[in-house]
């Protein structure tokens, strides 16, 4: 029911490009992601992960302000991208997932933008999925 409902709501928002798969995105958001980051609420229950904090919580992180949370030290570069006042769309997630440094150089125009997030999710289409997954934590 919930991938159901996240991937209507998505339709809704008209940010749906790809379906979605909101199974195999909690399966890879465990398998690629939980390594450096936790997906925990602001009451402190643990939704995902197991506390790694390498990487900011990505609790309610699509539609949230890039480099939005005051309890991370974020990078120069991705802190300088939230100051755009850019958004993670699903579009903005997608491709940040797949190669942070080089959404970091396009976003700031810079191409010595560097941010510190060591990893690439190689398939867009897990990254679509996985974004799904963390959106469907929030409801
Ligand atoms: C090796 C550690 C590592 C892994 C693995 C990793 N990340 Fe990150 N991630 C980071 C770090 C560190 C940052 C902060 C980057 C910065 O400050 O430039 C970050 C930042 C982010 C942000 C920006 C959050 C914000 O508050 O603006 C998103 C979104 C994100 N990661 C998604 C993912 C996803 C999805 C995965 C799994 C596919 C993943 N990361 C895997 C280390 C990691």
């Amino acid at each position: 029911m919930k991938s159901l409902f996240a991937t209507g709501l998505l339709m809704v928002l008209g940010t749906s490009v790809m379906a979605q798969d909101v199974t195999a995105g909690a399966r890879e958001f465990e398998r690629q992601c939980t390594a450096c980051h936790v997906v925990q609420t602001p009451g402190g229950d643990t939704l995902a992960g197991r506390n790694a904090r390498t990487g900011p919580n990505l609790y309610g992180i699509a539609g949230a302000p890039v480099a939005g949370r005051d309890d991370f030290r974020y990078s120069d570069s991705l802190s300088a991208a939230g100051e755009t006042g850019q958004v993670w769309t699903q579009e903005a997630f997608v491709a940040y997932a797949q190669d942070p440094n080089a959404w970091l150089r396009a976003q700031l125009n810079d191409r010595r933008s560097r941010g510190r997030m060591a990893y690439q999710v190689r398939e867009a289409q897990t990254a679509v999925d996985i974004h799904a997954y963390l959106l469907s934590l929030v409801e």
